[in-house]
């Protein structure tokens, strides 16, 4: 049984925020400062949590603001509050309140931006050929219940490369590119701004699977300008699990079809008594997007995430988890020509996650061999993509990179 946020974790925090109130930016290779951040983590001491891009463990505060959350409701009986995190989780992105609507994972928003699209038989979207199931399946179902074609292209070697193929998939009868910012395959950073700048000179919808951006990079939804981005706060915003949310630009709302209605997605006017049934308009901004009943608790949490990370300072995290995982991805490459690596080395289409194989051997022998060290990554089967993933964060560091580049040289 773990003890909730005990007298070294505050004691850690404190640390955390009398380094910032100095107001120096962090060093990324301060490795006493990061043992701090470390502590703050109720993550076993001997495993080397290597697999974020799955699930962010979650850091102390966030855990105690779930639970003090919980008490909060379950207290006073109360219904609500947790919509107040969407203001938090606007600030945090760049976008607005309004713009944001609370969802319980990744998938949920994606569903929601996909099947809102006002799309008929025959019309294309462009995704990739390394989607999570999370953003193929929603549209191969629209696909087979709806007549649309998909259309996909493999991310390029360069960001410049992968825009002219997108492009090239381009004809009359596209409709939109519903690609990931950040494929969970090999984690490469695709050029999204100038997707979505594409996307909107050819007259598409961009709708973008964000799983892996907040809390990794610094983002501006305004700037990127996509029509919708889905993600969650599990992930790399290391918050409570079952968390997410969709940013539904303001402009956009009048197009998206809110298809997954209920308590608040309403504007209250709504009339089973009179003949015929009267469904009044929907809620003002993305609150059309979700309805019923949320967890203050685990909302409570999310803030607490985007506190945790504010603390730290959102531009030092990003650059400490750059710095790890430049090391990641230098580090295998030095293990020489055996190793394949799938990350782009092109500094602006990598960071925190690094996708590789060694030549000729099976990656699930190498997965099942760091398993026995404790070592955890995840291996990526998808679509026969074929490789294993390293995805760090802000508790990790250069001695568990090193612990596992010697493990994947006994394959060498
Ligand atoms: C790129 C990508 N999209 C979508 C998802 C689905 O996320 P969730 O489980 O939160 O729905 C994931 C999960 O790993 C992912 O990596």
């Amino acid at each position: 049984m773990l003890a909730a946020f005990s007298f070294v974790e505050m004691e850690a925090m404190a640390a955390l925020r009398q380094i910032n109130t100095d107001g120096k930016p962090i060093n990324e290779d301060d490795e006493a400062y990061w043992r701090n951040v470390r502590q703050m983590f109720p993550l076993a001491s001997d495993l080397i949590y290597m697999n974020n891009g799955t699930m962010g463990p979650s850091p102390y505060p966030v855990i105690e603001a779930v639970k003090n959350g919980m008490m909060e409701g379950d207290h006073h009986g109360g219904y609500g509050g947790w919509e107040h995190t969407a203001a938090r989780i606007a600030g945090f992105v760049g976008a607005d309140e309004d713009e944001i609507a609370l969802t319980h994972n990744v998938t949920e928003g994606i569903n929601i931006g996909c099947r809102g699209l006002p799309l008929k038989r025959g019309d294309e979207v462009i995704l990739t050929t390394h989607e999570h199931v999370g953003n193929a399946f929603p549209w191969l179902n629209r696909q087979k219940q709806d007549g649309i074609v998909l259309r996909t292209f493999t991310p390029a070697s360069t960001a410049a490369k992968t825009l002219n193929r997108i492009a090239g998939l381009i004809n009359r009868k596209t409709r939109a590119i519903a690609i990931p910012h950040i494929p969970c395959t090999q984690g490469q950073v695709l050029p999204v701004k100038e997707i979505c700048t594409l996307a909107r000179d050819k007259g598409l919808y961009s709708i973008i699977d964000g799983a892996h951006g907040p809390g990794m990079l610094m983002l501006d939804l305004h700037d990127m300008g996509c029509d919708t981005y889905a993600s969650c706060s599990h992930k790399w915003m290391l918050g409570p699990k079952g968390t997410g949310f969709l940013y539904v630009r303001s402009d956009f709302q009048q197009i998206l079809q809110p298809l997954f209605v209920g308590g608040g997605s309403d504007n209250a006017k709504w009339d089973m008594t009179v003949q015929p049934a009267k469904m009044g308009k929907y809620a003002q901004g993305a609150h059309r997007y979700y309805g019923g009943t949320q967890s203050l608790g685990l909302y409570k949490g999310v803030s607490a995430a985007i506190d945790f990370m504010e603390t730290i300072g959102m531009q030092n995290v990003h650059n400490r988890i750059k710095a790890l995982g430049t090391y990641t991805q230098n580090s295998l490459l030095q293990l020489g020509d055996k190793i394949e690596l799938l990350t782009p080395v092109e500094e602006k289409s990598r960071c925190a996650i690094t996708g590789f194989r060694v030549k000729g051997v099976a990656y699930t022998d190498v997965y099942e061999s760091l398993l026995k060290k404790n070592i955890r990554v995840r291996s990526v089967p998808e679509n026969g993509v074929n490789c294993l993933r390293v995805s760090t964060h802000i508790y990790n560091n250069k001695t568990e990179i090193d612990k596992l580049v010697e493990a994947v040289r006994e394959f060498i």
